[in-house]
C-alpha cells in the first residue's frame, strides 16, 4: 500500500466508524447534549453577524437548534456522515438543512457561508485529512470559521470507547493559523460541562 492509500484508508476506516453502530450509540448517548448551549450561541451571533451558517459535524443539532432560532432556519445547514443523526434532526429541525457528507469533501461553493465551524470533530479526524478538512471548512466560509475542540500544546492521542487513533487533542489555534494566514484570531474562550460542553476550547477566527 502507498503512503497515499494508507492515508485514505486510516481517513475511511474512521468515517466507517461514525456511519455505524460507534456513530449511532453517540447519537443515543448525547440526546440531551444541546439542553444548555443556548446561552453560547446566542452571544456568538450577536458578536459575528452571521446570515447563513454550516456546522460540519453537525449531529442531530444539539448546535443548530439554538441558531436556527436566531436565524432562518433555511440559512441554518448542518453536514454529517451519520444517517440516524440526520434522521433525527430532519425530524426535530425539518425547515433546517442536514445533508450527508463527509468533512473532506464539503458540497457547497466557496465563500457560501457567513460562518462555518466545528465543535468536537476536528478531534476526530486523523492526520492525513485534517488539514483537508480544515481547507474546507476555511474554503467555504466567506468570514467566520469557529473551532471548538479539545486543545492540548502539542498533540496528544486520548483512547476513546475502546478505539485506537480516533481522537486527537491538539492546539488548533496553531494549526489553523499556520495553514491559514488570512486568518485573524477575534475570539478565544473555554466551554465547560456546565455550558452544554465537555471542556472545549473555542477559536472564532474572521477572514481577512
Ligand atoms: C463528537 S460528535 C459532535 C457533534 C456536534 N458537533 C455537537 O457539538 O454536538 C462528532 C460528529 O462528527 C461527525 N463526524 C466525524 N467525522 C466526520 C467526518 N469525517 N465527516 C463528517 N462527519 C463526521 C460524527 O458523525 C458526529 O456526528
Amino acid at each position: 500500500m502507498t503512503t497515499e492509500q494508507s492515508s485514505k484508508a486510516e481517513a475511511v476506516r474512521l468515517e466507517e466508524l461514525w456511519r455505524g453502530d460507534f456513530g449511532d450509540a453517540y447519537v443515543e448517548r448525547n440526546k440531551a447534549a444541546g439542553n444548555v448551549r443556548a446561552a453560547f450561541w446566542n452571544e456568538i451571533l450577536e458578536e459575528f453577524p452571521a446570515r447563513r451558517v454550516l456546522e460540519v459535524g453537525c449531529n442531530m443539532g444539539a448546535n443548530l437548534g439554538w441558531i436556527a432560532q436566531k436565524l432562518p432556519p433555511q440559512q441554518v445547514y448542518g453536514i454529517d456522515i451519520n444517517l440516524k443523526s440526520l434522521d433525527l434532526l430532519h425530524q426535530n429541525l425539518p425547515q433546517v438543512n442536514g445533508i450527508w457528507s463527509p468533512a473532506r469533501e464539503l458540497p457547497f461553493r466557496d465563500n457560501w457561508f457567513d460562518m462555518v465551524f466545528t465543535m468536537g470533530v476536528l478531534i476526530h479526524q486523523p492526520e492525513s485529512t485534517l488539514p483537508i478538512v480544515m481547507a474546507e471548512i476555511v474554503r467555504c466560509s466567506r468570514r467566520y470559521v469557529l473551532c471548538g475542540e479539545y486543545y492540548a500544546e502539542e498533540k496528544a492521542e486520548v483512547p476513546y470507547r475502546g478505539q485506537t487513533g480516533a481522537l486527537f487533542k491538539r492546539n488548533y489555534r496553531r494549526l489553523y493559523e499556520e495553514l491559514f494566514p488570512q486568518l485573524k484570531l477575534v475570539k478565544q474562550g473555554f466551554l465547560s460541562q456546565d455550558q452544554g460542553w465537555d471542556d472545549v476550547t473555542y477559536f472564532v477566527f474572521e477572514k481577512q
